[in-house]
This record gives structure tokens, C-alpha cells and sequence, in this order.
């Protein structure tokens, strides 16, 4: 008798435990990175992912034939002030490849931003640089 008590009160316990991890996970909303990070991969698969690949691989639809090939995004060791260098102003401006085109006039600097923290999402190495 007392075991039943004992194991009811342990469940219904356990229920209102449960509901309120719930309730509370489902009130946090995304945070400003994943958000950041959310837009920054829409604007990558639109507009990056012909060349770079979907993974960031180097590997997209149009990389085909290009010498060089676009880079690979996953193992880039360019710091984010060059990539966003790049970016903004194009291949041909920092002396690399033309095919790499400028993107400063299409894109708002947030949504550069947003690029740029989701690349580095994508990263298979993680070493640290001075910036
Ligand atoms: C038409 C093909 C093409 C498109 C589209 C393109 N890229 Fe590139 N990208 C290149 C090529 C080619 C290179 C390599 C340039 C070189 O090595 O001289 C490159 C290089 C880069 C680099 C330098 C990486 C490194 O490690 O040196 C970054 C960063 C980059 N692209 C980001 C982007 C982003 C972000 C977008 C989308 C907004 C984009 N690219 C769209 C072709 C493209």
C-alpha cells in the first residue's frame, strides 16, 4: 500500500518534472546567433553554393572546369576580415580568382555578417588566429 503511494507520488513527480523542462525550452526562442547563423546559411545555399558546394566542399554545380576552383569553405584558413574582404569586394580586387565575384552592392553589411558567422560553422578545423 505504502509502494503504491510512494511510486504514484514518484510519477506524478516525474510528469510535472518533465512538463516544466518542456515549457521551459519551448519559451526560449532562437537566440541571436542561431537566428544569425539561420539567415547566413539562406544567403550561402542562394547565392554560394553554385560554386562553394552545398557543404562548403568547393564542390557546387559550377565549380566544374575552374581553375583555380572555388575554395573550400570547410578548410579555409582565411581569417574573417579577409573573408569578408573578399566578399565584399570580389576575387579580382585582392588578386585572386575574377570568378570569385564581388557581393558588396547585393548584400547589406548584416547580411555579410551573417555570412560570415555561419562559415564558421561550417569549418572542419578550428584553429585559432589573430585578428
Ligand atoms: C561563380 C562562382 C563563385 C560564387 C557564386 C562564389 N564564389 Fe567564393 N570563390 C570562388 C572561387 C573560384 C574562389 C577561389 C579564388 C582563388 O583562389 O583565387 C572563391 C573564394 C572564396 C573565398 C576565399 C576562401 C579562401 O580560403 O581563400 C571565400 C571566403 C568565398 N569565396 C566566399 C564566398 C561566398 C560567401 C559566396 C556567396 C556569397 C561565394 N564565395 C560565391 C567562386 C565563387
Amino acid at each position: 500500500m505504502m509502494k503504491k503511494i510512494m511510486n504514484q507520488y514518484i510519477n506524478s513527480f516525474l510528469a510535472s518534472f518533465i512538463l516544466a523542462v518542456s515549457i521551459f525550452f519551448a519559451s526560449c526562442g532562437p537566440t541571436e546567433k542561431e537566428l544569425a547563423i539561420q539567415s547566413g546559411k539562406e544567403t550561402y545555399l542562394t547565392y554560394c553554393a553554385l560554386c562553394h558546394g552545398e557543404n562548403g566542399d568547393g564542390k557546387g554545380k559550377l565549380a566544374i572546369g575552374k581553375m583555380p576552383a572555388p575554395a573550400n569553405l570547410t578548410l579555409t584558413g582565411l581569417p574573417d576580415f579577409a573573408k569578408r574582404e573578399i566578399i565584399i569586394k570580389g576575387g579580382e580586387a585582392v588578386g585572386r580568382s575574377p570568378f570569385m565575384p564581388p557581393w558588396g552592392q547585393e548584400f547589406t553589411e548584416k547580411q555579410v555578417d551573417d555570412l560570415i558567422v555561419y562559415l564558421e560553422t561550417i569549418k572542419k578545423i578550428n584553429l585559432k588566429y589573430t585578428k
